[in-house]
């Protein structure tokens, strides 16, 4: 079968700097990084992920992941420490395809860098992408209604709640809140 991964994408070259962090695309080599972070309950507790990750399913993910990106169906960026170089967790543009110019905004972080501001800062650059490079017009989210943090962290980037929805997650009924934000308008 064809293997997209051996086919370049113009999103392949991502490199986005701020103070702290770079965020660049998702590759395979990622995997060892990404595990330690993959397979902790307390950070996949509000995913659809189970928390028994191990190598050889971050590395299923991580082939997904950049076969998406070269069939524009999503971005998938990790977020790499710049003091350590490590991998501390992704951001993501998804559903690229589902409604031209409207993307859904993911993101997960490892536990020890929480509450430091990190994802607001990765999530701000992650949209600002999505807005001046891909182009889009639309962004949302959604965020399990108890996961205060990644609320907060959608309102900081300037999100506004749009409406709840109802989800199984892992089994157990969950209320889900979408937030959504449009692209600037250029000034005139
Ligand atoms: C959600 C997550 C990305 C937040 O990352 P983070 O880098 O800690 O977020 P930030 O530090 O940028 O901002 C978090 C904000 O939430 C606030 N916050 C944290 N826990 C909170 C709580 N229980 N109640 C209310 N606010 C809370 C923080 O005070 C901070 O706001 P402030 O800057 O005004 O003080 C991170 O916790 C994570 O990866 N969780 C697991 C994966 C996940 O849930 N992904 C999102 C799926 S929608």
């Amino acid at each position: 079968m064809f293997d997209f991964l051996t086919r370049p994408h113009r999103h392949d070259s991502v490199h986005l700097v701020s103070e702290r962090l770079t965020l660049r695309p998702l590759a395979l080599d990622d995997a060892e990084d990404m595990l330690l972070f993959a397979r902790d309950p307390e950070v996949t507790r509000y995913l659809p992920w189970s928390p028994n990750a191990d190598l050889s399913t971050v590395r299923t993910f991580l082939r997904d992941q950049v076969n998406r990106r070269r069939r524009n169906e999503s971005l998938g960026l990790a977020v790499v420490l710049r003091a350590t170089n490590a991998v501390i967790g992704s951001t993501d543009l998804m559903e690229l395809k589902r409604i031209p110019g409207e993307a859904e905004l993911g993101y997960i972080l490892a536990r020890p860098y929480w509450g430091q501001g990190m994802m607001t800062e990765s999530a701000r650059l992650t949209l600002a992408y999505g807005f001046s490079e891909m182009a889009l017009s639309s962004i949302h989210a959604w965020a399990d209604e108890e996961n205060f943090a990644s609320r907060k962290v959608l309102q900081k980037i300037g999100m506004a709640f749009v409406t709840t929805e109802q989800r199984v997650v892992k089994g157990d009924q969950r209320t889900y809140v979408r937030y959504q934000t449009s692209a600037p308008h250029p000034l005139i």
